[in-house]
């Protein structure tokens, strides 16, 4: 139907007869001489006609509204000096309608395509109309290109694309499952996987020796910005391999893809164990773009002399006493900021918010007093975190994993405020030796996965005093301060594998109930295998630039799990439940 898409016709054409296709993106009418934006997939070009010329297409675009969907056929002229448009890639030209054609008609739009401020309801309801924005066009050329550089990069490195099922049985990420139902089997039920893992495991056994998917995975977990029930992954598993073998492929697909779409990234990434990563910066996954950090300070306050403190530094195995020194804090925080910080660690359990700030004279700050008889401790202090006139410290002290948790995301917040974040730049991180085990609630967990090998060069299995020191060999790659991805070597010996989860109280029935196929499958010449999986909406997310996942899914779900598009989820009608055994009470309806 056309000779060319709308950002293809240049000056090059000029003199000639195109025919192009597309929406009207907007249509000016110049006292008689129409102008119209024309837009497809790759941007707008103007169309122009004058009713002098050619009175049979000006009457059409008379006619024109936004949206409309025409087909132009005209010829290519220059706009001539002080007419041309630069933020447009054809705004040099411009196309003189000799026939134009409504091909389709549009109600008006509910929303206006360039008003970022639109309510994200409405959009979402029609989000077929929101992907038509340049914007939306651009990020999914962008998902199309990483997806397309991922797998000629895994194919070149040998990687098979293979799929997995999507009816399955529970996988052991952690979340809650999607399930359903299945009709032949009443009562019974197939869980969507909430990751290709087991299955990828399998595979290795199955001899495949490298396998990649960029796969669906479903988790039923709270949302937020960049989490979705619904998502993908750049899934990876590879036989015979070690830590750095995996590191080295995940390092060179994300490099490939950085380098596809126009950035230059280190070939290697920094590295840092998940114990300094919680200690310096109270996240297992710091933003690396600025320069605050976190320094113990517990055995200076050993000598305070007001209880609270000098009692929370006795223990230095459950407590922390941070500091966290914000440089030109004292000259730039007025008081009712520094409150503010205060109010915003109690959000987080803190008790209180200690600070010093650096003055010509020293250390001053509501503490002083308790350093009374031990001045020298102060200057320690002032030594140990490198203060100059002008800096401030703050001071989390309490339990560890409380303190750790509300000083990094005081950390997040005062370079948010204080503006600390350096816009497109890429700061990669490879978080290394991550703990086994967590506990909740009393519970040990793992805290990737229970098919994690840990790390027996650092620890006996049948002589563990603390479950909380055992390193698994597990790794996660964070970008800019999010998590990106994440993966590990995984046991491939059955008697290991008892062993882990004999340390989780899961005892033999449950490890056969849940995961019995892959315990079968270790006794059957299981290769050492190990594996990552990148988040492909994260990524999309960060290299385009935006802050919600939902821009680059191109059918997402709301915060509340809903396709506001589609309606789904929907109620059923009785038949189909019958059909599937299931009676829901109605009381359970619309929770
Ligand atoms: P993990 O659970 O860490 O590891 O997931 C890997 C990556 O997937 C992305 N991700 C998500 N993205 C959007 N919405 C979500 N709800 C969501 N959940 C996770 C993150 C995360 O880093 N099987 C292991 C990988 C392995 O061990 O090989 C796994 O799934 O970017």
């Amino acid at each position: 139907m056309r000779t060319h898409y709308c950002t293809k016709v240049t000056e090059e054409n000029i003199g000639e007869v195109v025919t192009v296709a597309g929406w009207v993106n907007s249509r000016r009418d110049h006292g008689g001489l129409i102008f119209i934006d024309l837009r497809d997939k790759g941007g707008l070009v103007q169309l122009v006609c004058d009713p002098e010329d050619n009175k049979a297409a000006w009457e059409v675009a008379e006619k024109c509204r936004d949206e409309f969907v025409l087909i132009a056929t005209g010829t290519v002229r220059a706009r001539g000096e002080g007419l041309e448009n630069t933020k447009l890639i054809t705004g040099k030209i411009e196309i003189v309608l000799d026939k134009l054609i409504i091909e389709n008609r549009s109600k008006p739009m509910p929303f206006d395509l360039n008003d970022d401020k639109v309510n994200e309801e409405i959009k979402l309801r029609n989000r077929f109309l929101e992907l038509r924005s340049t914007k939306s066009a651009n990020i999914f050329k962008l998902r199309s290109k990483v997806g397309i550089t991922v797998r000629n990069t895994l194919d070149e490195l040998g990687f098979l694309d293979v799929e997995t099922p999507i009816l399955t049985k529970s996988t052991p990420e952690g979340a809650r499952d999607y399930l359903v139902p299945s009709r032949v089997h009443g009562g019974e039920f197939y869980a969507l996987p909430q990751s290709p893992q087991l299955f990828k495991q399998l595979l290795m056994v199955a001899g495949f020796d490298k396998y990649y998917q960029i796969a669906k995975c479903f988790r039923d977990e709270d949302l937020r910005a960049d989490r979705q029930p619904e998502f993908t992954q750049i899934d990876v598993e590879m036989s015979f391999c070690d830590q750095e073998d995996v590191i080295e492929v995940a390092e060179k697909v994300i490099g490939d893809v950085f380098k596809a779409v126009g950035h230059d990234i280190p070939a290697k990434f920094t590295r840092i164990t998940y114990n300094d990563a919680m200690e310096n910066y109270g996240s297992d996954k710091p933003d690396m773009r600025y320069d605050l950090k976190m320094t113990e300070v517990a055995d200076i306050f050993d000598f305070c002399t007001l209880d609270i403190f000098s009692n929370i530094a006795k223990d230095k195995k459950a407590n922390r006493i941070k500091a966290l020194k914000v440089p030109n804090g004292d000259n730039v925080f007025s008081k009712r900021q520094m409150k503010g910080f205060e109010e915003y660690v109690r959000k987080f359990g803190a008790s209180g918010l200690g600070y010093f700030q650096m003055k010509e004279e020293g250390l001053k700050g509501p503490l002083n007093k308790f350093f009374e008889d031990t001045p020298e401790k102060l200057e320690e202090l002032v030594q140990r975190c490198e203060m100059e006139v002008g800096d401030i410290i703050f001071f989390g002290a309490g339990e560890k994993k409380l303190v750790l948790d509300y000083m990094g995301r005081l950390r997040i917040e005062l370079a948010t405020q204080m503006d600390l974040i350096p816009k497109d730049t890429f700061e990669f991180l490879w978080v290394v030796d991550f703990p086994m085990f967590e506990t909740e609630d009393g519970r040990t967990k793992a805290l990737h996965h229970p098919f994690t090998m840990p790390n027996l060069d650092k620890c006996d299995l049948d002589n563990i005093e603390d479950l909380e020191d055992v390193e698994s060999i597990a790794y996660d790659i964070v970008l800019n301060g999010t998590e990106l991805g994440g993966g590990s070597i995984r046991i491939h010996k059955s008697d290991i594998q008892a062993k882990v989860f004999d340390l989780m109280n899961i005892d033999e029935k449950e490890q056969r109930e849940k995961f019995g196929f892959l315990l079968d499958a270790l006794e059957f010449g299981a290769p050492p295998h190990g594996g990552f999986a990148l988040g492909f909406d994260r990524l999309i997310m960060l290299l385009a630039g935006t802050d919600s996942i939902r821009d680059v899914i191109a059918f997402p779900k709301t915060q509340k799990a809903q396709c506001l598009l589609t309606s789904a989820p929907s109620p059923v009608d009785n038949e189909q439940l019958k059909e599937l055994s299931i009676r829901v009470r109605t009381e359970m309806k619309n929770v």
